[in-house]
């Protein structure tokens, strides 16, 4: 255990603004400090630090607590690790003896025996075979001396068991070793999973190792290059970056942070002093890395390989940048070259110069890869434009969508308009596949407006027959009391703007005689009061099979089950007229959208979109089956 003295000496030293500002960028609000939470994906701040109590609050999610609490919410550590992780912090002595605990949890033990890995990893550069091997290569490569300690470069030996030994020599039990990745079984038998490899720890961001990274020495076809510890509990690949941990307080200085593929591209930076950069380490980068550098700065720029690899991993990063509401530049090397070697090759000004010129933004990547890859092929071009608004589209602010329109519509010499009325497509979930031959502004409806309108004007025919001839029938409705049938249309209809004028006022004599406690009937109609009305009573109280086959056929009406199902009939009308009401408000809407010239006037118009849309669903679901309407 550690004393109760020494926890309250570290308690007393311990800043909870420099604590979180480790982990958090905070600025400086009133008398306490806030910043976007840590823990999860919002777009204004929520988490707040106040210097005078000593804790930290976080409103989207609940969390607060003091600094300690903060150290085990945003890294997992336990409360021993945390106190630990102060000391150093704050030059507060917690004796070895006094720190002798329990190991209680599943990480825990990993931590340990992973970090008891990597000094022995360690240590083995001093051996005879690490200074043969290992140091030469770092020499062969260029590595120095700081480079190594700083990274806590290792090597692991030529032997299939010389870990697996010292583990077990140090008390350290087969399932604690095995879980943590280091150690694989065959036949009974453990073996080492690094061997003859120059190892790359990785960290999490207090500094402890969670996982290897292996090198294999001299390049050999049929072994992997890398060997990479599998994931744990601890060590999620997703949620990790190579080098965050040495490079977080540069990226915050700096307000940039450089991506790039590799480890050795990592540390060949850092070894001139460009020393704000991560790695994705070969994977595609994920929403969680982008958010971890998120809480450094908002500036990425992307150092990737020239070669055709590399162009489809950065341009994935850039959209994945983009929808998380970052800045986003991209950097490609000359064929064959990437950050390690090309820095090895012309040293930090030159190549930070490089960066400086070469460096664009996501328009200019676009079009320049469009204009040299795809000039002569005016279906790939017509893609690139469609994918280049496609990327704009995933901006979600507005102001910064616009202006970046703007430059796509300059340098792709594309009218303005066209860009925005095919981004307010997208926007709205609305794909179109964009081709040469329909030029960008073409309107291409799903369902145009004339056949929903004679769809209207059917069903709305069909709810004044219903209620003209069934008006004063007894039966169930679905999910209700035993109600009169006009009781129950009333009530679903209310909502419904008939275009029908004649059918609305039908419908109104209707609502004010049972207002009056009367279910009128047609032959109430058959008076010179409502002489304007006579054809359409008429025509409504025709015979059911007499509706023309044309019409059933087109939408689909079984009428001869009418009656033996009044209620479904009724209820299915009703949502069917309801249905191409909502089509008919949806279609308009977009074309609302296609004419509107200002990108901000569509935010208004894509919720008013999204409301029907929902609505539209709404009824298709009840209707059970859309292909049915
Ligand atoms: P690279 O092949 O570019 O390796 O893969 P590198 O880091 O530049 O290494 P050097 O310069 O050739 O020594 C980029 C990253 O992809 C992952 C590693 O994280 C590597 O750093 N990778 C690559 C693997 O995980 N396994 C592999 O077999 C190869
Ligand atoms: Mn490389």
């Amino acid at each position: 255990m550690i004393e109760d003295k020494v926890i309250q000496e570290i308690k007393d030293r311990l800043d909870i603004v420099e604590v979180v500002g480790d982990f958090v960028s905070l600025k400086k609000s009133g008398s306490s400090y806030k910043a976007l939470s840590p823990f999860t994906t919002e777009k204004t701040p929520s988490f707040f630090v106040s210097p005078s109590k000593q804790i930290f609050k976080c409103f989207s999610t609940g969390k607060g607590g003091d600094a300690i609490e903060f150290l085990k919410e945003v890294d997992s550590m336990t409360y021993i690790e945390a106190i630990k992780y102060l000391g150093e912090k704050y030059g507060v002595e917690i004796n070895e003896s006094e720190s002798n605990y329990v190991v209680n949890t599943e990480k825990e033990s990993l931590l340990i025996v992973l970090n008891k890995t990597k000094e022995f990893f360690k240590e083995n550069l001093n051996s005879s075979d690490g200074k043969s091997i290992a140091i030469s290569y770092f020499d062969h490569r260029n590595i120095s001396k700081e480079m190594v300690e700083k990274f806590e470069l290792g090597y692991s030996l030529d032997k299939w068991d010389s870990l697996y030994n010292h583990l077990i020599k140090n008390q350290f039990e087969d399932n604690q070793i095995i879980n943590a990745g280091l150690i694989l079984e065959n036949n009974n038998k453990k073996y080492d999973r690094f061997r003859n490899r120059i190892i790359f720890p990785i960290h999490n961001l207090s500094g402890k190792v969670i996982a290897f990274g292996a090198r294999i020495i001299k390049d050999e076809k049929n072994q992997p290059k890398y060997i990479n510890s599998p994931e744990t509990s601890l060590y999620i690949k997703s949620k990790v970056l190579y080098g965050l941990y040495q490079s977080k307080n540069n990226i915050r200085k700096e307000d940039t942070c450089y991506l790039v593929e590799g480890y050795t591209d990592v540390i060949s930076l850092f070894q001139i002093e460009i020393n704000n950069v991560v790695s994705s380490s070969g994977t595609s980068l994920t929403n969680e890395q982008i958010k971890l550098i998120s809480r450094y700065t908002k500036n990425i720029t992307i150092l990737f390989d020239g070669d055709k690899a590399g162009i489809d991993a950065s341009l994935r990063g850039m959209d994945l940048i983009l929808e998380n509401d970052m800045n986003v530049k991209i950097v490609s090397f000359p064929e064959g070259e990437d950050p390690d070697s090309y820095s090895k090759k012309v040293g930090k000004d030159k190549f930070l110069e490089f960066i400086k010129l070469n460096e664009t933004n996501l328009i200019n990547y676009k079009i320049n890869l469009l204009n040299t890859k795809y000039k002569d092929d005016p279906v790939k071009k017509s893609e690139m434009i469609f994918d280049i608004v496609r990327s704009i589209s995933k901006i979600p602010n507005s102001i910064k969508r616009s202006v970046f329109l703007k430059e796509a519509s300059n340098l792709l010499d594309i009218n303005e308009q066209a860009l925005i009325s095919e981004m307010n497509k997208l926007l709205i979930g609305k794909e179109n596949k964009f081709s040469p031959t329909n030029n960008l502004i073409k309107e291409e409806k799903k369902e145009d407006n004339k056949t929903i309108t004679s769809a209207i004007n059917f069903y709305e025919r069909e709810c004044v027959r219903m209620l003209v001839n069934y008006g004063t029938t007894d039966f169930e409705v679905i999910g209700l009391d035993r109600k009169s049938f006009i009781d129950y249309f009333l009530n679903e209809i209310e909502d419904v703007e008939f275009e029908n004028k004649n059918y609305l006022e039908i419908i109104e004599v209707f609502k004010r005689e049972f207002k009056k406690d009367k279910i009128i009937d047609i032959n109430y109609f058959l008076t010179d009061e409502f002489a304007a009305l006579k054809d359409d009573i008429i025509d409504l109280s025709a015979n059911k099979y007499e509706i023309s086959k044309q019409w059933r056929d087109k939408f689909n009406i079984h009428v001869s089950e009418e009656t033996d199902s009044l209620k479904k009939t009724t209820y299915t009308n009703i949502l069917r007229l309801k249905f191409r009401l909502i089509r008919k408000m949806i279609n308009d809407n977009m074309q609302n959208l296609n004419t509107s010239d200002k990108v901000n006037i569509d935010e208004e118009t894509i919720k008013l979109h999204n409301k029907l849309k929902s609505a539209e669903i709404d009824i298709a679901k009840k209707l059970g089956n859309v292909t049915s309407v």
